[in-house]
């Protein structure tokens, strides 16, 4: 493990007003996004449609990493550049999605625990040699009728700590994510609570594993209300929630923490990190995004699978980036949104 080079790449990942696209959809998932907007999932609709996003010119003022698939880490631009090459020619730094899904835990109805750890050493090595410097992996955690159980959030938490592990010893910078999930009628506070119980054993985790702080980001899900709670929080409700939970659970060792947008709309994803950033308040570590549906969304609706429509949705893209860019300052407002 190499502490100097991991720190450097864990520190240009949540760089001052950038932030990660999240493009590393499964087959399975990629698919259902295509299907909304009538395209046929394809290899080649789905390198067409990455070509769209990571050629976007501009992007990497606002984007300083790319989560990609196994697949996508394999394709080629359409001038034939392997797109690791094309981001890193771009300043963006290309990373890989390495884990094998949630899937459900046996003798524990209603949780679930990620697979993928078999065999990870040889396909991080990979990876790595493939272009990749950083990796993710996400746990799922559900909120339920005594859900999430000690024992899901704790085998999920032992996972991601020999999934960071692996990461670092082959000078990839482990993207930690434990995604405590939006679905249910919770309430803000019982998001807080359970956020915390998570990141209390993540963070138990990695220390045992020996896992260098340093060289490693948190992906988390925000402080937020269930989707069916019918007493929604506002942006500063979640704002001080959230960087209250995350204070008293992530160690300033942490570069920096990038939120996954989860299901909330475009607009909510941007709001709610700009109120953090603008609490006007000093962390130990960056607030930062790794947004996948809430970057994407706007620019699928308008590609629509139609070659014509790439120039327009390369512009939905850098426009959605440069929100989210200003959000990272705390100077994002709705008027905004207008403007591109
Ligand atoms: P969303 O922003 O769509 O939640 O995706 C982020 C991600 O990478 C989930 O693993």
């Amino acid at each position: 493990m190499n502490k100097t080079d991991l720190a450097a790449i864990a520190n240009a990942m949540v760089a001052e007003g950038k932030g990660i696209l999240a493009a590393d959809e499964s087959t399975s998932t990629i698919k259902k996004r295509l299907a909304s907007i009538d395209v046929e999932s394809t290899e080649e609709s789905r390198r067409a449609y990455r070509d769209l996003l990571f050629t976007t010119e501009g992007a990497e003022e606002f984007i300083s990493g790319v989560i990609l698939y196994d697949e996508t880490l394999r394709q080629k631009a359409g001038d034939g550049t392997p797109f690791p090459a094309l981001l890193n020619s771009r300043g963006i730094i290309p990373g890989i999605k390495p884990d094998k899904g949630a899937k459900p835990m046996a003798g524990f109805p209603g949780e679930k625990v990620t697979e993928g750890l078999d065999g990870l050493r040889e396909r991080l090595q990979e990876y790595y040699d493939l272009g990749a410097r950083f990796g993710k992996w996400r746990a799922v955690i559900t909120i339920g009728d005594n859900i999430p159980t000690r024992t899901c959030l704790a085998a999920n938490a032992h996972a991601l700590a020999r999934y960071a592990a692996l990461c670092q010893e082959v000078g990839l910078v482990p993207i930690v994510e434990p995604e405590v999930l939006m679905d249910g009628a919770h309430t803000l506070e019982r998001c807080e609570e359970v956020t915390t119980a998570t990141l209390n054993l993540v963070f138990a985790a990695l220390v045992e594993h020996g896992i260098f702080l340093e060289g490693a980001i948190l992906k988390p899900n925000m402080v937020i209300s269930g989707k069916e709670c019918p007493k929604q929080a506002g942006p500063k409700e979640i704002a001080e929630a959230t960087v209250r939970c995350f204070r008293r659970s992530v160690p300033a060792a942490i570069p920096g923490i990038v939120f996954l947008s989860g299901g909330q709309s475009p607009e909510e994803a941007t709001e709610n990190l700009n109120a953090m950033n603008a609490l006007g308040e000093q962390f130990p570590w960056e607030l930062s995004f790794s947004y996948g549906r809430a970057l994407q969304e706007p620019v699928l609706k308008v590609w629509k699978g139609k070659p014509a429509n790439v120039p327009a949705a390369q512009k939905a893209y850098y426009h959605r980036a440069k929100l989210n860019g200003a959000a990272r300052y705390g100077t994002y407002t709705r008027e905004m949104e207008q403007a591109g």
